[in-house]
């Protein structure tokens, strides 16, 4: 199934406000693909409030990153799932018996399913960090590692930084999903995001999907800055 441009970007809405994210979320539908909640938004406002973002009527990428024991983190996807997420996700991390369970409690659910992905590494830890917790591969080998433990766990694709798609893609094939954060047009402000690339680029070099916050959020006109970067993806 080829996405549209709209259709690949998620819109972050890193705010613990419902009525802004709601009005985000209204303003910007058919212009952005879906929206993403993260913690921020859920523990201030608790399935009550993923229940009103999804009324809006678009794909709710739900981002809780859920890392425990295997029986837990079954519990909680299977908790999860009557919010009718598009895409859930666990840190690869918690093991392949945790992400094996995590597939399961899915799978065990009939009707349409959320994609379920991985966080590898985070992205605010460098090689220095790996080797702190006792990791001796680099940051790189390690996520490419835990990507590829990911998909023989069943999971559907992981959540990465745009350096990370190329060794990803590499490794676990062209139907491995990316869902690419530290996404930055040329005309956005950088932020607090180092290792940036622009939407054409991250498309390019093999992202499925593009997380998208502040350039879109905190732009004077989100739904302006939308149909940009939409436009800077059409053809592609
Ligand atoms: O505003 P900005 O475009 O930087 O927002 C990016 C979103 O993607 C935020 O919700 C952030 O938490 C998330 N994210 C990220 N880097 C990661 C994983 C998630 O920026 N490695």
């Amino acid at each position: 199934m080829t996405l549209t441009p709209t259709e690949r970007i998620y819109v972050a809405l890193d705010t613990p406000d419902t009525a802004k994210a709601l009005e985000l979320a209204k303003q910007l539908i058919g212009h952005v693909g879906g929206v993403k909640l993260g913690k921020e938004f859920f523990v201030a406002n608790g399935p009550e409030g993923v229940r009103a973002l999804a009324e809006v009527g678009m794909p709710v990428f739900l981002d809780l990153k859920f890392h425990d024991i295997p029986n837990t983190v079954a519990g909680a996807i299977s908790s999860a799932l009557p919010l009718s997420p598009s895409i859930l996700n666990v840190h690869a991390c918690g093991g392949s018996e945790m992400m094996r369970k995590a597939r399961t409690a899915l799978d065990e659910v009939s009707g349409e399913k959320p994609m379920l992905i991985a966080v590898t590494v985070l992205t605010s830890l460098g090689d220095d960090d790996l080797h702190e917790l006792g990791v001796d591969k680099t940051a790189e080998d390690q996520v490419v590692h835990l990507a590829s433990l990911a998909k023989s766990c069943g999971l559907d694709g992981v959540v990465c930084s745009p350096h990370e798609i190329k060794p990803i893609r590499a490794v676990c094939g062209p139907d491995f999903k990316l869902v690419v954060p530290g996404i930055r047009p040329t005309w956005a402000a950088t932020g607090d995001q180092k290792r940036i690339t622009t939407p054409a680029d991250a498309i390019r070099d093999g992202a499925d999907y593009l997380v998208i916050g502040r350039p879109i959020t905190g732009a004077d006109d989100p739904v302006a800055a939308a149909k940009r970067i939409a436009d800077e993806l059409g053809g592609l």
